[in-house]
């Protein structure tokens, strides 16, 4: 059976029937969902409703019990797929799928080009003065062209952050995944972030961002997914999701938010 999707076909991401358990604890819970592609979905639910965990299985970081993920063409279903079989499917996905974290998990003894070329390198064979060219278009494409030779440490979080996301797109990811990506991040320093997501957004690439900015969920996102307790609770278009949701827990979990931030 080939991992990969005819060519030609809808390579979103499809969510089915996705359960993983920390010991005694189900995290997720037989959740189901699709993810639009080429489109940024914002996930949003309460600490603890498993949101991380559910990316970590998405790129692979994490396995899963049961259930069935489709991502980036590539199929990994539970608990059919073990050994061998689940390595090589895991591998796939972890080179087509990009994660970007909150605390941006830079090398810190490398430049932002040698943490820009690196993976290339190592991972794909890329030649080096491929890989640095590369590295310095998408510096260049962050707003950091300037910076190729500087280390991490001399960067605020704002910039930090936009080397992390040219670092994922490095490896030419089909999806990137965003781990609460502004969090640490001043308020002032938020939008040069979102305005990297808006630009890989027009360029078609398929973006989950685990946030809790629901005025950047309301602003850019097409798709609004709101977990908890390891299932969704509501999803839909923004506008809908946040202004008129469905579900009261969905009104509980936004008033928190709702209170410093109001959809015209
Ligand atoms: N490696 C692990 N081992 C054991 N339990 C874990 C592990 N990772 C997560 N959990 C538990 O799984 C649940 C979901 O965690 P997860 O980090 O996915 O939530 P989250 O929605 O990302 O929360 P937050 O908004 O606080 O980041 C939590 O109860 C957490 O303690
Ligand atoms: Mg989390």
């Amino acid at each position: 059976m080939s991992t990969t999707a005819p060519a030609g076909e809808d390579t979103g991401i499809a969510i089915e029937g996705l359960t993983k358990s920390f010991g005694t604890q189900r995290v997720v819970d037989g959740l189901s969902v699709t993810i639009p592609k080429g489109q940024i979905t914002v996930l949003l639910g309460p600490s603890g409703c498993g949101k991380t965990t559910l990316l970590r299985c998405l790129n692979g970081l994490e396995t899963f019990d049961s259930g069935r993920i489709t991502i980036a063409g590539v199929s990994i279903e539970r608990p059919a797929h073990s050994g061998r079989e689940l390595e090589r499917r895991v591998s796939e996905v972890r080179q087509r799928v990009g994660m970007v974290f909150q605390n941006f998990n830079l090398f810190p003894h490398l430049t932002t080009l040698e943490n820009l070329s690196l993976a290339p390198q190592l991972v794909r064979g890329t030649p080096r003065e491929r890989a640095q060219a590369r590295g310095r278009e998408l510096l260049e494409m962050v707003g950091l062209g300037d910076k190729a030779d500087v280390y991490p440490s001399f960067l605020s979080g704002g910039p930090m952050q936009r080397v992390a996301i040219a670092r994922a797109l490095a490896m030419e990811p089909q999806v990137l995944l965003y781990d609460e990506p502004t969090s640490a991040l001043d308020p002032e320093r938020v939008d040069e972030v979102v305005e990297v997501l808006r630009r890989l957004d027009a360029e078609g690439i398929t973006q989950i961002v685990v946030t809790h900015e629901i005025a950047f969920a309301y602003e850019a996102a097409e798709h609004v997914v709101v977990l908890e307790r390891g299932r969704i609770l509501e999803e839909g278009a923004p506008a809908a999701v946040l202004r008129n949701p469905q579900e009261e827990r969905t009104r509980v979990f936004l008033r928190r938010f709702l209170s410093t931030f109001r959809p015209g």
